[in-house]
């Protein structure tokens, strides 16, 4: 559809932004579905976040998405902020309605929907999450909110795994058995081969793997009980070095663009009350990933 004096403004706010693949997700959808509306993909500096969340209202723009390393700091700045985005901590989908701006977070739906699509359901499973930033505390309150339990947090830096488990046991809230449902608890990285043994899904929250690099957060998967789901957020390459050691332990495995393309749609709720179409994102992601040279 061409642009015209209605079209209907979408931004991404990161820094930077260069190898995102929400314009092509985003674009392709709006093609898909005969909407009259554009995404852009803005690169922010830092100082200038409070800046670009004003010139979303001072514009008129429908929305916007919010990535690293904005996603926390744009939350005091709504009119509103969802339940989700409250305990994520960390806004990832902006609307503006009526000129009021409403801050939510669908990568925690997102992360939800890529296990639903995989066939896997974690309610009453242990699941062990490797990292203690943005990413792992939305990926652990989508896991409680599913009711999965122990959730475990391997982190470098113990002391951030022992923060995160306290603010998420507050989030959780009251009347959470010890080490079952709903549990959270910080784990030391030498102690992540105990209990291996009692996890269903292991996650890997950081951002170690990501491009050319070869690196894993964790290589040795023999200890995870046949069956454990072995999920990476990182999508890019779509097989990962921590996804390639848990295949060689025989594990399943789950990349990160299905919560890429699932946060997607999800945002389209948010936006403009329907659903995006996940197949269109999943096929433009692909096929910019491919561009890349990935
Ligand atoms: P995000 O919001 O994407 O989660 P973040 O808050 O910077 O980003 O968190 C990055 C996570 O990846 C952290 O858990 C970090 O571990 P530390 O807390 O010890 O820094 C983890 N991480 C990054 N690089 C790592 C590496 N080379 N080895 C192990 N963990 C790493």
């Amino acid at each position: 559809m061409a642009i015209d004096a209605r079209t209907q403004l979408l931004v991404l706010l990161g820094h930077p932004v260069g190898h995102s693949l929400s314009p092509a997700m985003h674009n392709a959808g709006f093609h898909e579905r005969g909407r009259n509306a554009c995404y852009l993909a803005c690169d922010v500096a830092p100082p200038d976040v409070a800046a670009a969340v004003a010139g979303l209202r001072a514009l008129r723009a429908a929305g916007a998405n919010v990535t690293v390393p904005h996603k926390e700091a744009v939350l005091p700045l709504m009119d509103e902020v969802s339940p989700t985005a409250r305990a994520a901590g960390a806004v990832n989908t902006i609307a503006v309605r009526d000129g009021r701006l409403y801050g939510d977070n669908t990568d925690v739906g997102g992360f939800l929907a890529s296990l639903a699509e995989a066939g896997y359901d974690p309610r009453g499973r242990g699941a062990l999450l490797f990292g203690a930033g943005g990413a792992a505390r939305g990926v652990a309150l989508g896991l409680l909110q599913a009711g999965a339990g122990p959730v475990w947090i391997a982190n470098r830096t113990y002391g951030r795994a022992v923060e995160l488990a306290k603010a998420l046991s507050v989030a959780a809230g009251a009347g959470v058995a010890p080490g079952g449902a709903g549990a959270v608890a910080p784990l030391a990285m030498e102690a992540v081969a105990t209990v291996a043994p009692r996890a269903g899904l292991v996650v890997n929250c950081t951002s170690v793997g990501l491009g050319a690099a070869g690196q894993s957060v964790w290589n040795d998967f023999s200890r995870f009980p046949p069956g454990t789901l072995a999920v990476d957020l990182v999508y890019n390459p779509e097989v990962t070095p921590f996804l390639g050691a848990a295949e060689t332990a025989g594990l399943p495995t789950l990349g990160g663009l299905g919560m890429l393309v699932h946060q997607a749609a999800l945002a389209w709720e948010v936006w403009f009350g329907e659903k995006g179409p996940v197949d269109v994102f999943y096929a433009a992601a692909r096929r910019a990933l491919a561009g890349d040279g990935a």
